[in-house]
């Protein structure tokens, strides 16, 4: 069976540049959904927020736009916008856990609401020139409120829905619901997309095992901290050496363009810092390589930091930096 990889969207994470610089380097994403675009009141469009989602800004990878926001007209209008920009496929958040997102019944907030998301996918679906795919959790506080919002869902024609097996209340910690997940799979009628931990070629082979019928599959932090993962789930052989010969020219890569793109040097530590806080999980005695990192306060600091990591600390590889 083909599988289809998608890059995870991560706010602040998986932004225009940081999917060029990875494009350049990597192999094994099929494609990206964009961190969320939140909609705006009164059916206007921020330059700042569809920056990257230019098709200038996107040609090394394709990508489907996320949209976060609970108003259809809103909803539409952004679509619609997006389709102009080039765009036949849309995604609609529904999983995010964030508090203040929550609480005005956005992400997850809707989960509770089947009969908003129900009333929103009405006007929505005939009114939009674009696919529509979904991005859930299980729920805002229980595994069970999916089991209400899957009867709403297959109504619709989505594309495909992509669970992430935890509620919003776990935000990205705690254990994924697995056996929630295969009965929520098995009641949908979309294509499922597989999404929460695969960290590890050895821990995606047995997810496999067990959803034999699922070849869709979403990746967000796995990819951040190594960034061979796709390509090696998707049986590409890199020995060690060369993937820390890769990972330091895709490091400097990504440090230059994060120069570019951040106003100063306090943002561009600040983003190296949490890219690093994923990178460091692939280096033998991770948490010490983070520390080296998290304590620099100036850019040649942060290139001595760097500098000293890859001659100390060993590069682990996607078969051995299972999580502890
Ligand atoms: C920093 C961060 C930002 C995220 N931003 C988004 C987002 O914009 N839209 C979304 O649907 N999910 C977002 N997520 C959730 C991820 O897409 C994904 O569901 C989650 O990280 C679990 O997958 P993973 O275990 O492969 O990382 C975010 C997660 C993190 C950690």
């Amino acid at each position: 069976m083909n599988d289809t990889i998608y890059l995870a969207p991560m706010h602040g994470v998986t932004d225009y540049y940081f999917r060029n610089v990875y494009a350049t380097y990597f192999t094994g994403i099929d494609l990206a959904i964009s961190p969320f675009i939140d909609l705006l009141p009164g059916q206007s469009v921020k330059k700042s927020q569809i920056r990257g989602l230019l098709q200038e800004n996107n040609e090394r990878m394709p990508v489907i736009p996320q949209i976060m926001g609970n108003v259809a007209d809103d909803f539409i209008f952004l679509a619609t916008y997006l389709h102009d920009l080039g765009y036949d496929h849309i995604n609609w958040n529904l999983g995010c856990p964030y508090r203040m997102v929550v609480k005005r019944k956005r992400g997850a907030g809707l989960l509770p609401h089947p009969e908003l998301i129900e009333a929103f996918l009405e006007k929505v679906i005939p009114a939009i020139p674009a696919k529509l795919s979904i991005k859930l959790r299980l729920g805002l506080n229980s595994a069970d409120e999916i089991e209400h919002v899957i009867p709403v869902l297959n109504r619709y024609p989505l594309t495909d829905v992509t669970i992430h097996p935890r509620i919003a209340t776990q935000l990205y910690d705690g254990d994924v619901d697995m056996d929630a997940f295969e009965r929520s799979a098995a009641q949908l009628n979309a294509p499922i997309v597989y999404n929460g931990d695969i960290v590890a070629v050895e821990g995606f082979q047995a997810l496999r095992q067990r959803f034999p019928d699922i070849n869709r599959w979403m990746i967000g932090r796995g990819v951040i901290r190594n960034p061979f993962l796709p390509a090696l789930l998707k049986g590409v052989t890199i020995a060690a050496d060369r993937q820390f010969e890769i990972f330091v020219e895709y490091h400097q890569a990504l440090f230059e363009t994060v120069t570019q793109v951040m106003a100063g040097p306090g943002h561009l530590l600040n983003k190296m810092k949490e890219y690093w806080s994923a990178f460091s999980e692939s280096f033998e005695n991770g948490r010490k390589v983070f520390k080296l990192i998290k304590k620099v306060n100036s850019v040649p600091a942060f290139q001595r930091a760097t500098d000293e990591i890859f001659q100390k600390y060993r590069w682990l590889t996607g078969t051995d930096n299972t999580p502890s």
